[in-house]
């Protein structure tokens, strides 16, 4: 484990709900002082209220998609807590299952203009930050989809998840001389809002999806959180750019399968 984490700062985008809350909720409770930011102002005033100590959680009300939005939550969380050692950019949607041609340009637009932009823009704005530091760790949220199985039903998803998996490798070689370390998290299919919505709340559509995993059920928010502070605190100075699924084995499988 790396020094005291303690009072280290944690900069997390879609960190009021699903994975983004239970990884900005852990990072706190090991001492880390978090920023969480997100489009909805409730969600927002909750999630600081879920870390119970509330010197070590700020909300910006953000939306990722616009750059004047995202100056100001990295310049909020650098003049509140002095600087930023982590970066967790996670913000994403999920855009419309279903056949491309059923996907209107409005969808689109939002899949890109979040998933890819919003993760563009925060690495713009915050890895100034990491430079004058002489360092940090960015974890960036991909996804199972888009690393290398085909999913027709998810085609616009996935290409902004590969795009995330591009960003993560270019990022990592473009900025390992000023000892910032770039990943991707991978997960399979999360218990989380997102997939609530995907699912209709049927829990019967989500058993469903863990049937397909080896190990027989659903992600927690909690399984992917434990690999992304993993990522932040182990003493891993030589590693960047990897990407890190969190499946099962579930893409392996998958492939395996195709190819058998
Ligand atoms: N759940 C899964 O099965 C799964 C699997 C693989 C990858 N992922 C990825 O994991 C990440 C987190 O997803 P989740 O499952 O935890 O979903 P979630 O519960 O819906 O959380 C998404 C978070 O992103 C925020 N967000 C969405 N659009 C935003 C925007 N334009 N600007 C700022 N914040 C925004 C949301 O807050 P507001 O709505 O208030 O803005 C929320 O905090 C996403 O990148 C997703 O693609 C999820």
């Amino acid at each position: 484990m790396k020094e005291s984490l303690i009072g280290k700062v944690a900069l997390i985008t879609g960190g009021t709900t699903g994975i983004g809350l239970v990884v900005a909720q852990q990072l706190a409770a090991r001492g880390v002082r978090v920023a969480m930011g997100g489009r909805d102002q409730l969600r927002g005033e909750a999630a600081v209220r879920s870390i119970g100590d509330v010197s070590k959680a700020l909300f910006v009300q953000t939306d990722v998609s616009d750059e004047s939005q995202v100056q100001a939550l990295v310049q909020q969380t650098v003049n509140h807590y002095g600087g930023i050692d982590f970066l967790f950019n996670n913000a994403g949607i999920e855009g419309l299952l279903g056949p491309l041609t059923t996907n209107t340009e409005h969808v689109l637009d939002q899949l890109l203009a979040i998933n890819v932009k919003g993760v563009l823009l925060t690495l713009k704005h915050v890895l100034p930050h990491l430079i004058e530091r002489t360092g940090g760790i960015i974890v960036n949220t991909a996804s199972f989809v888009g690393t290398t199985v085909p999913f027709p039903d998810a085609v616009a998803y996935g290409a902004t998840k590969a795009a995330v998996l591009s960003i993560t490798r270019s990022v990592a070689l473009g900025y390992a001389n000023d000892q910032i370390q770039v990943y991707a998290v991978c997960p399979w299919i999360t218990d989380t809002p997102m997939v609530d919505r995907l699912t209709g709340h049927q829990s019967d559509a989500k058993a469903a999806f863990g049937s397909s995993n080896p190990s027989g059920r659903i992600a927690t928010p909690e399984d992917i959180a434990h690999v992304v502070l993993s990522l932040f605190f182990q003493e891993l100075d030589l590693q960047s750019g990897d990407a890190v699924l969190v499946d099962s084995g579930a893409v392996w499988n998958k492939i395996h399968h195709l190819s058998a």
